[in-house]
């Protein structure tokens, strides 16, 4: 038992390692499969497969002279986020700044915002890019109006994630770290996004209404099936719900199995009863070790 889960712990493993080695040779050259606004030279597969490695390269649209400011309604928005803070930890406003730079800048946040940032805190530039270049969720490439993520770790991947990118990259003609020509979806991968007991499972940031109507939503229990028709509501403008697909809330209801929504049968334990067992061992009936002899 423990052997067979260890093997596939160990396939999941390398197909995981085969996918990103693919990615990576695919990005590195993805420049001319994505439009000529989404450049990608030099692209590589770091934590956030559309992002580059932690080192800025100056690109169309993203240089140290590419103008960023905040509009008024969002020096607005800027004033109400500082006031959370005593004027003395002002830094700690990092963050949301950042964020909110990035939903107005449709989803990319560049150098020149980041600079902005750095500005409106007092900060240092570098530490502003160090906080930039270590959350994932922040986007140092430019994406699609539509950033669609697949959480890759391994609850995810057991439950059936590889299903879940081979119908959305089939369906849109991406690969990870890939933008459609047309801009409006971005394919990732993401590391566990903290839903496991709904895996598989992906994220979409709506980047197509600027800060009003950004969203970033969790889709939970997918099929590939669903995870294809979710894709094709944002391609028609829809604002699908987010949550499960089977279950209100994480409840035993059952669980994706083999891409099949499949209910939770008799034997599945729930946390309403007492669990079936196996237990653990009597200690108390073991025998007692066999003492060396002298
Ligand atoms: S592994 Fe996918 S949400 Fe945790």
């Amino acid at each position: 038992m423990l052997r067979s889960s260890a093997w596939k712990l160990c396939r999941v493993g390398q197909k995981s390692l085969q996918r990103q080695l693919e990615a990576c040779s695919v990005t590195t050259r993805a420049a001319v499969f994505v439009g000529a606004d989404y450049p990608s030279t030099g692209r590589g597969f770091a934590a956030n497969s559309h992002d580059v490695f932690g080192q800025h390269r100056d690109e169309k649209g993203n240089t140290i002279s590419t103008p960023f400011d905040f509009t008024d309604a969002n020096y607005d928005a800027v004033a109400d986020i500082l006031l959370r803070y005593p004027s003395n930890y002002k830094q700690s406003a990092c963050i949301p700044l950042l964020d909110l730079a990035q939903q107005q800048n449709n989803g990319h946040l560049t150098l020149a915002a980041m600079r902005r940032v750095a500005m409106l805190l007092d900060m240092p530039e570098i530490r502003v890019y160090e906080v930039a270049t270590f959350y994932t969720m922040f986007n140092r490439s430019p994406v699609g109006r539509y950033h669609v993520m697949v959480c890759g770790t391994t609850p995810c991947q057991i439950q059936g994630s590889d299903g879940i990118y081979e119908a959305i990259s089939n369906h849109l003609g991406l690969h990870y770290g890939q933008t459609s020509p047309d801009g409006l979806f971005t394919l990732s991968e993401m590391e566990c996004m903290g839903a496991c007991v709904n895996a598989p499972m992906i994220a979409i940031a709506d980047y197509s209404n600027g800060v009003e109507g950004y969203s970033y939503k969790y889709f939970e229990d997918l099929t590939p099936a669903d995870a294809v028709e979710i894709v094709k509501r944002y391609k028609d403008g829809e604002k699908p719900e987010m949550g499960s697909r089977y279950r209100s809330k994480a409840e035993p209801a059952g669980a994706v199995m083999n891409g099949k929504w499949t209910p939770a049968q008799k034997t599945m334990p729930t946390l309403t009863e007492a669990p079936p067992g196996p237990f653990c061992r009597d200690l108390g009936e073991m025998p007692a070790p066999e003492q060396p002899k002298a």
